[in-house]
């Protein structure tokens, strides 16, 4: 059992003997290995105060009375592209025009929301259930067994799981547990993965890249290249899983499934099951992303938005604690490698112009990620260290 204080213990957040007090209970609570479903499964009922988010990052309603009275449904919602409009027939003309109008969807999503969700993508609805299954039987098997991946010494790890990657340096710690695995560039040893979910996260993997690939060539489109530039760029070079369990919350009015924040990389494809809990910021708004059966959603990241000079947004999104659950999630984020920690990212030269001057200086994604990792514990983007 982890010794932990509720919620209602919360004072004076800032003073040293509350600050050392929380380093303590931060590290009993890293020590159990157990992550946030350990919590849950020792019966907590009152949320741990290393847990309690200021109340200024807090939701204004609690999640459960906005989905009892359905008031966000007259909120605008992130549009549903239709991928099977771009697949090639016989007919190459209609296939072109076809394809161009979801192109521009494409296109306008992006420029706007920075996220829209896909539907008949290819990756038949099998496998993202599976998905999502293998994820669960990683988080509900043996926590002893499970407890070998725990780690927070990243050095030349491919698999790691644990609890709040910022559990020591954020304000406050997510109601959420996560496994990350690095698929590509360098191929990565089956044997790695946990035995619950190898086979899938390897057939997931392999299905997520090459949609993932389609939608830069859509992507390339959008941004008037040619539809093997982004790719030829290195965009989908790499990819990594990152598999969230978010354990249904006993005080979720208190804290949040994930702070509010925009992802370091250039794209990427979210599955999430049919909890919800995922919002966008859209005009100062937080807009809920609701479950829809079958599709993935699909955003872009900062780097994208860095080469793609604002074309295309990077927009804030976060995830609510909810009273149901678990909720799971898998974000598949596609980068470079990190051995391209030498390559230089800038707005592409293609798109600038007189009138579409550069607004970014040249970075690499290594240096572009260590300044997202300062930001995010501030919940604040990278992007304008990079302003020139
Ligand atoms: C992320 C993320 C959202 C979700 O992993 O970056 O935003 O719904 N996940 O789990
Ligand atoms: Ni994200």
């Amino acid at each position: 059992m982890v010794v932990v204080s509720g919620a209602d213990e919360v004072s004076g957040s800032n003073s040293p003997t509350t600050s050392y007090a929380r380093i303590k209970e931060l590290r009993e609570f890293d020590e159990t290995k157990a992550g946030v479903k350990g919590l849950v499964d020792s019966g907590v009922i009152k949320v741990p105060r290393i847990f309690v988010h200021p109340p200024d990052t807090l939701p204004d309603l609690p999640p459960q009375l906005c989905s009892i009275h359905n008031c966000c449904q007259t909120h605008p919602t992130i549009p549903v592209i239709d991928l099977q409009e771009a697949t090639v027939d016989e007919d190459p003309t209609a296939t072109r025009s076809r394809r161009k109008e979801v192109v521009d969807k494409i296109k306008q999503a992006s420029e706007t929301w920075g996220f829209f969700q896909v539907v008949n993508h290819g990756i038949p609805q099998i496998v993202l259930e599976e998905t999502l299954e293998g994820v669960r039987r990683f988080y509900e098997q043996d926590t002893e067994i499970k407890k070998q991946w725990y780690t927070r010494d990243l050095l030349g790890k491919k698999i790691v799981y644990d609890s709040n990657f910022d559990l020591y340096t954020s304000a406050a710690a997510s109601w959420r547990d996560s496994m990350y695995c690095v698929m590509d560039p360098q191929p990565l040893d089956p044997q790695q993965l946990p035995l619950v979910c190898r086979d899938i996260l390897i057939e997931y993997s392999k299905q997520v890249r090459r949609l993932g690939i389609a939608l830069f060539e859509m992507l390339s489109e959008a941004l008037g290249l040619s539809p093997k530039h982004l790719i030829d760029m290195g965009c989908a070079e790499g990819h990594a899983l990152l598999c969230h369990y978010y354990p249904a919350c006993p005080q979720p009015e208190l804290t949040l499934g994930s702070t509010k924040h925009s992802d370091n990389d250039f794209l990427t494809i979210l599955l999430q099951d049919q909890i919800g809990g995922l919002q966008v910021l859209f005009q100062n708004q937080w807009i809920d992303v609701y479950p829809t059966p079958g599709a993935l959603i699909i955003n872009i990241g900062d780097l994208l938005q860095l080469i793609s000079n604002d074309g295309f947004k990077s927009v804030q999104h976060r995830v609510l604690a909810r009273s149901v659950g678990p909720r799971i999630s898998v974000a598949c984020f596609f980068t470079t490698g990190v051995q391209s920690s030498t390559t230089v990212y800038g707005p592409i030269k293609e798109l600038l112009s007189k009138d579409n001057p550069p607004v970014y200086r040249e970075t690499t994604v290594k240096e572009f990620t260590a300044h997202h990792r300062e930001k995010r514990d501030r919940g604040s983007s990278a992007l304008p260290h990079f302003k020139l």
